[in-house]
């Protein structure tokens, strides 16, 4: 997708002692304190401020945090913890600025940061009076939150619309780089892992996968109600029935082209949903009535493993079991693994993905891992996220 890209406003020297307002996702998950569980996001953002910086540029930067109500700032809504953070990370004191809608005092070479977009009232409906006093603010608009790319707001839309220069941040410009890489041009085999719990939240994704990759791995609720669709028995496993139809369209779908959603062959099953519950392995046709399929089991693993060790190309969202639970995490272990060991470019993206990623300890053998909740399912359904239609149609102003 053309977009322009910072990098190359900075490569034509049309950034020092511009005004730049960066629109960063520093959505991160705070404790009950407002302390901050995972930083990734903040740490995802520092290139483009950096950047900005080295550019001799007067740097803006806000986010939004959670899902305030517009007009009503509270305590919790603050990016103060974010603001601190930050300031570790850049080496330097980011100043927290309220109240900054009509105007923002900002040198070349200093950074601040505005306290949480979402709290102005028209945010979340792109209300174009703000989203023209935002674009008021700068020269320059960079987009760098992938993770709000799905979203059409005054902070992320608008003042792109209007904004004298609007840009693309190298996070932003990286994610659409690592997706258009597994997703438009891959080197095959692609294989997609799509886990969770329902097909009904992913069954877009499914869909749309289904037309281009060449293996789909379903794990998790969706692999029951995959089984199911096969004829195979799951007793009490979670699963969605009246979505039958719709599984079997994506199987027809991919044998048609000659591909396979493979279908556990073996399985590890529970009678209660509990960390300590007994952990059973069974073949996939003998799951009895009262039984929970929590994982897929060893032998379904380790085929799916070494299927993945010889893709070309590997997208991954969602975990294959419970594995929060240990006796329940052999499936997602071995597949976390064989990604991480497979010269495949892989792309993964998703919490619970991360949480998964961040359990093995794998970080630095994915190919790129993805900032985007929402954002990256999106991607995956095929669709133009809001962010790069904007920036795409200002390029070609
Ligand atoms: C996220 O956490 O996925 C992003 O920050 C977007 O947040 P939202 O779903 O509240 O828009």
């Amino acid at each position: 997708m053309n977009v322009i890209r910072l990098a190359d406003l900075i490569a034509q020297g049309r950034v020092a002692g511009k005004r730049v307002f960066i629109r960063a996702d520093l959505n991160v998950p705070q404790d009950a304190g407002g302390r901050i569980t995972e930083d990734t996001r903040i740490r995802a953002s520092v290139p483009c401020i950096r950047m900005a910086l080295d550019a001799g540029a007067a740097v803006m930067v806000t986010s939004h945090l959670g899902r305030p109500t517009e007009g009503e700032f509270k305590p919790a809504d603050t990016l103060a913890p974010v603001a601190a953070r930050l300031s570790e990370l850049l080496g330097r004191e980011v100043p927290l600025v309220a109240d900054w809608v009509d105007g923002v005092a900002v040198a070349p070479g200093q950074v601040v940061l505005l306290e949480n977009c979402r709290v102005n009232k028209g945010e979340k409906k792109n209300d174009p009076v703000l989203a023209r006093k935002l674009a008021a603010l700068c020269d320059i608009f960079v987009h760098d939150a992938f993770g709000t790319a799905h979203r059409a707001e005054a902070s992320t839309y608008g003042i792109a619309q209007y904004a004298p220069i609007a840009c693309a941040g190298p996070l932003l410009a990286a994610e659409i780089d690592a997706v258009t890489k597994a997703l438009a041009n891959p080197k095959r085999p692609l294989i997609a892992i799509v886990a969770g719990s329902k097909v009904s939240t992913k069954l877009t994704i499914l869909q749309s996968l289904a037309t281009q990759v060449d293996g789909l791995i379903v794990g998790g609720g969706i692999a029951n109600t995959f089984m199911l669709a096969a004829g195979l028995p799951i007793g009490n496993s979670l699963a969605e029935p009246d979505l039958l139809d719709q599984a079997r369209s994506v199987i027809a779908s991919m044998q048609a082209r000659g591909a396979a959603v493979p279908i556990p062959t073996d399985v590890v099953v529970a009678k209660a949903f509990k960390a300590d519950a007994p952990a059973t392995v069974k073949a996939a046709a003998e799951v009895a009535a009262d039984d929970l399929i929590l994982d897929i089991g060893p032998q379904t693993a380790a085929t799916l493993a070494a299927q993945l060790k010889s893709a070309g190309t590997i997208v991954w969202n969602g975990p294959v079991g419970v594995f929060e639970f240990d006796a329940f995490a052999h499936g997602t272990e071995t597949i976390a693994r064989a990604i991480a060991a497979s010269p495949a470019f892989s792309i993964a993206g998703g919490g619970d993905t991360l949480a998964a990623i961040a359990k093995y300890g794998i970080e630095g053998d994915i190919g790129y891992i993805s900032t985007g909740g929402g954002a990256f399912l999106e991607v995956l359904e095929g669709k133009t996220l809001p962010a790069f239609r904007i920036l795409a149609q200002r390029a070609a102003d």
